[in-house]
């Protein structure tokens, strides 16, 4: 997933995700959330990260947007506790490599969206630097630390395209898909914050599970897959974001198979019948002043 660029400069995507079951199953004493999720990347959504490795120790992070216009409210703050710099502290730490970097990141995924944009990057990193540094540390050792920055950077780090994540999510099993999903994705004009829309779920320990979705993702056919969708934290999401009502209307008016939110949201998906369908839905929302909106057709 590295590709040299120039002598000392290497680039890699990292790709975004959506959850297309998400049930929360009980809060736990360590103030996070037990759930069941099938996460699915979106390999043609990725922000992009380039390296250029430092013989001392300095560490730089500047971010780019690649759409200003549409992302240009949502800028992302550089401080310390930014995934990537934690990621790259992280490994250092561990490694005790004395080695620096500097990373040039373009952001093509909105933040605060449930999309994963900052659990890709930090994933990415993490894989990058253990390669250009030199580490050779395993893939368990990744895992582990992936977990530490954040419960779906493990899903980042593993190679498969679609999974199911337990435990806090990142506890993971590759899940086979055959189903060939047209994809609208739109983010409204604000964003949520994950802690404030778990701190207001309702856990449902006797929800409906992802079993019917894994089994429906290995099979042709859009329908019996979008009657089991479902993702917990979109109750919440909706009483703190009425933008995300909204959203959801409006791919609903279109006929589409089914609409749903991903992660702890703002942004929401439409399963369309067809790509083509996909394209005229997205086309209306964008006219209609969405300012974020994606089309990708998950074949997988
Ligand atoms: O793991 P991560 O740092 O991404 O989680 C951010 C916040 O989301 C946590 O501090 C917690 O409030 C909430 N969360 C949760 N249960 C999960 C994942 C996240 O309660 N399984």
């Amino acid at each position: 997933m590295l590709r040299q660029i120039a002598p000392e400069r290497w680039i890699a995507q990292a790709p975004a995700k959506v959850n297309l079951f998400l049930r929360v199953v009980a809060r736990r004493p360590d103030g996070y959330h037990d759930i069941e999720t099938v996460m699915l990347k979106v390999p043609d959504l990725a922000d992009s990260l380039e390296f250029t490795p430092r013989t001392g120790g300095q560490v730089a992070l500047s971010v780019r947007l690649a759409y200003p216009q549409a992302l240009g409210a949502l800028a992302v703050p550089v401080t310390e506790d930014n995934l990537v710099l934690r990621a790259v502290r992280m490994l250092q730490t561990l490694s005790g490599c004395r080695k620096g970097v500097q990373i040039c990141l373009t952001k093509r995924i909105p933040p605060a969206a449930g999309l994963g944009g900052g659990s890709s990057d930090a994933a990415t990193t993490l894989i990058a630097l253990n390669q250009l540094w030199g580490l050779s540390l395993p893939l368990e050792s990744l895992l582990t630390l992936a977990a530490e920055l954040g419960s779906d950077v493990p899903f980042f780090i593993a190679n498969a395209a679609c999974q199911l994540g337990t435990g806090r999510g990142e506890e993971l099993h590759s899940v086979a898909v055959r189903a060939s999903l047209p994809l609208v994705l739109a983010r409204p004009h604000s964003g949520l914050s994950t802690p404030a829309v778990y701190r207001s779920c309702v856990p449902e320990p006797e929800g409906p599970t992802a079993q019917a979705v894994i089994e429906l993702l290995g099979r042709a056919g859009l329908s019996p897959l979008a009657r089991r969708l479902h993702n917990s934290l979109q109750p919440p999401a909706e009483q703190l974001n009425p933008e995300v009502v909204a959203l959801l209307q409006r791919f609903q008016r279109q006929g589409v198979v089914t609409q749903q939110m991903t992660g702890s949201g703002s942004a929401c998906f439409a399963l369309c019948h067809s790509l083509r369908q996909a394209r005229v839905v997205a086309g209306r929302l964008r006219a209609s002043g969405v300012p974020w909106v994606w089309i990708t057709s998950t074949a997988v």
